[in-house]
């Protein structure tokens, strides 16, 4: 029998938009199995703690057998890569802003290691969504729906309100 053909979708997702959960669904369609890589810095503080990021990426994507979820505090992506056994690193390009940024990341992990990036266009329709917008425009009252899931956006107006 020939072993999975799973990849890894690493990620701050603070909070998980519909953008991401777009990516991973077609990674689903591509991939054996998907990891999405929940990647913090402990050092840094973000608006959700790790474990409500996952929980919420969980629900985003509960529908998706073949996807999980895992938590890597301070870890190399290619370390963690390895340690899942990825064959590749999975992510989705916006456009060229999003291509400059992620080009190096691509070259340095696969010179670390050899895994390949294999990058996704982004649904047009959701090209303008990042989790630092939603966070912005939630703050100044604006209305998120549609750019997120109602889960994600009801603890993000929780989390504003000071709960
Ligand atoms: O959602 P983000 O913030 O754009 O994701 C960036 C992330 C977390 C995938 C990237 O910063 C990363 O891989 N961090 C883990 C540490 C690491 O491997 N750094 C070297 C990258 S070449």
């Amino acid at each position: 029998m020939t072993s999975p053909r799973r990849c890894v979708c690493p990620g701050s997702y603070d909070p998980v938009t519909l953008g991401h959960s777009d990516v991973i669904r077609r990674a689903a369609g591509l991939y054996d199995e998907v990891v999405v890589a929940v990647m913090h810095n402990p050092a840094k503080r973000g608006t959700f703690t790790p474990e409500e990021r996952r929980d919420l990426i969980v629900d985003t994507c509960a529908d998706l057998d073949n996807v999980r979820v895992e938590l890597f505090a301070g870890r190399l992506l290619v370390d963690v890569a390895r340690e899942l056994e990825a064959t590749a690193i999975v992510k989705g390009l916006r456009g060229g802003t999003d291509f400059a940024y992620e080009l190096p990341m691509a070259l340095m992990n696969r010179h670390l290691t050899g895994i390949e990036t294999v990058f996704l266009p982004g649904d047009p329709s959701l090209e303008h969504i990042s989790s630092s917008l939603v966070k912005e425009v939630a703050a100044h009252g604006g209305d998120i729906s549609g750019l997120v899931s109602d889960r994600v956006r009801d603890a993000l107006l929780a989390r504003l309100q000071g709960e």
